[in-house]
């Protein structure tokens, strides 16, 4: 599949989204609290999202069984909200969400401390945020995709953090998961040529120790291989000819005074 350019109105609905789901997180972000359940997290997700005429995109994605992925400390991605599961204080939990609004999508993950966490727990929150914010320095026409992902892989290695390698970045659009693939590691070549009007969902997903992962029985929780912590970033950006715009997150490339292109 091509890599798609959003015509300006396509980026219209696509900001529209975006901007729902930053609220999504942010209401999800003060709500965080010890004691509270993985499934009671999604349940508040998922009436938010619904609050602002938005559908829940990851619900039933390939049988995926709730709206918010939820993942706790080794959990790198698409934990499964459960009742069962309470978060504690110490713990660093990965909310991801994605919302459609008018057919357009947005995806973007955060990642949380609980209550006092330990500062090697802070400091690879920070690295990861950090990375996405690396890489979206080459978001931009006229460089290449693979610009990105060196440089989010660098930026973590040079941490000592593993990157993992097992699940990527996406093209967003009228489909969650659009062309291109977006690793998080040098590709050792160049990849497609960025242009204005593309429209990606950059997740670097680092762990504090390897890079490997596996899968949990429920074939959808990924851990990590040597159950270290693992944390996870995400934003769905627009490629202009000045950089990157980031649709899900306010104030970041913005033109002054509308927030438009
Ligand atoms: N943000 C993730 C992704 O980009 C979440 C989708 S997994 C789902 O792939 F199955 F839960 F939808
Ligand atoms: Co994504």
């Amino acid at each position: 599949m091509p890599i798609t350019i959003k015509s300006s109105r396509e980026i219209e609905l696509m900001t529209e989204a975006g901007r729902i789901l930053e609220t999504v997180h942010n209401e999800l972000a003060k709500a965080l609290h010890p004691g509270m359940t993985t499934l009671e997290i999604d349940r508040l997700g998922e009436e938010l999202i619904r609050s602002y005429g938005c559908e829940p995109s990851f619900l039933n994605y390939n049988g995926y069984p709730a709206s918010i992925c939820v993942s706790v400390n080794e959990e790198v991605v698409h934990g499964i909200p459960s009742p069962h599961r309470f978060i504690r204080e110490g713990d660093i939990v990965s909310l991801d969400a994605g919302v459609i609004y008018k057919g357009y999508h947005s995806d973007a993950a955060r990642t949380y401390g609980i209550g006092h966490i330990s500062k090697e727990a802070q400091r690879l929150i920070d690295v990861t945020r950090e990375c996405f914010f690396e890489g979206i320095k080459y978001a931009k026409e006229g460089n290449h995709l693979f610009d990105i992902s060196a440089a989010i892989g660098r930026y973590a290695t040079e941490r000592g953090y593993g990157v993992v390698r097992d699940l990527c970045g996406h093209g967003i659009g009228t489909q969650m998961h659009e062309a291109p693939e977006i690793p998080n590691y040098s590709q050792g070549r160049k990849g497609p040529l960025l242009k204005a009007g593309m429209t990606l969902a950059i997740e670097p997903m680092i762990n504090a120790g390897t890079w490997e992962v596996s899968w949990l029985d429920d074939d959808w929780t990924v851990v990590t291989k040597d159950h270290s912590l693992s944390a996870h970033y995400e934003n769905t950006v627009l490629v202009t000819e000045e950089g990157a715009v980031i649709l899900s997150l306010s104030g970041y490339g913005k033109r002054d005074g509308d927030g438009q292109i």
